[in-house]
């Protein structure tokens, strides 16, 4: 059996760390804070939205960020969880709604990265952990804006990974198929004409069913964490296998 207590690993599983997260308001970013605190880290919960414990960020906004990881006396993981959507075919996107969804999910990233290279490499290391989604590994039509950001973050991720790993700084992506419906509430009512459609989406994979948050966020601890020491520039799909493909029952009864 193997022990794994040989690399080191401490049972608290952030224990000793402190991590930044972002949009941990509601949603996947405050299941993850929740359960990084669980497992020992230091959690400096942020958002741009109000809420208790939330120390105001607006990942947009390069002065935040100045100011959250000056009052920080280490970063050894930072979570790039927030993000918004919109939702419509490219005909109906301003270039204004497509700038803000970029600015966000993409943009947002980058300060965050930006700001916390720094304090990383002068303390020998560090893991930041960004949450994309389903949609920056394949494509769906209505979310152009959304998809761009994500695919877009995988780029990212991919040069941070490999700019910054012999500083010991490692960078990953989080791809989960679904999170906080809340996220899409505003579109609910238009979609409930097309409900059989969207049920099709998330049936038709390997795993059935909608992603538990905590669940992304067992991932994203995962890569936090010093277990995945030799991870970067990957992707994670936290998809029930919808990255891998799409399912047609029928095919598995073919003699
Ligand atoms: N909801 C989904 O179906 C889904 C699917 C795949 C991936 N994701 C990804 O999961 C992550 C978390 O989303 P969620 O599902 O918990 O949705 P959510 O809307 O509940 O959470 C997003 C959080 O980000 C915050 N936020 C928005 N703009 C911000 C800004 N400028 N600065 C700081 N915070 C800001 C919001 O206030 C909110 O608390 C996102 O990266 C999202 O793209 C979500």
């Amino acid at each position: 059996m193997s022990d794994y207590r040989v690399y080191g690993w401490a049972m608290s599983r952030l224990e000793g760390k402190t991590a930044i997260v972002t949009g941990a308001a509601r949603g996947t970013g405050e299941v993850i804070a929740q359960m990084f605190r669980d497992e020992g880290a230091t959690v400096v919960a942020t958002d741009i939205a109000d809420g208790d414990g939330i120390v105001k960020l607006d990942v947009t906004n390069e002065a935040h960020w100045d100011e959250v990881v000056s009052g920080m006396d280490q970063v050894d993981v930072l979570v790039n969880n927030a993000a918004i959507l919109h939702m419509g075919p490219i005909e109906r996107t301003s270039a204004d709604a497509y700038r803000q969804v970029l600015d966000v999910n993409l943009v947002g990233p980058f300060l965050g990265m930006r700001a916390v290279v720094g304090p990383m490499r002068a303390s020998g290391g560090g893991s930041i952990v960004n949450i994309s989604s389903i949609d920056g590994l394949i494509g769906m039509n209505g979310i152009s804006a959304y998809g761009a950001s994500k695919f877009g973050l995988g780029g990212l991720m991919r040069c941070a990974a490999l700019e910054l790993g012999r500083s010991g700084i490692r960078v990953n992506n989080v791809c989960p198929a679904g999170g906080n419906p809340a996220m899409y509430s505003q579109w609910f009512d238009q979609m409930a004409s097309f409900m059989d459609e969207t049920a099709a989406y998330s049936a038709n994979r390997g795993i059935p069913g909608e992603v538990p948050l905590e669940c992304i966020a067992a991932a994203a601890l995962f890569l936090a964490s010093d277990e995945s020491s030799h991870i970067t520039g990957a992707d994670l799909p936290v998809d029930g296998g919808a990255a891998a493909g799409v399912v047609i029952e029928g095919l598995n009864s073919l003699e």
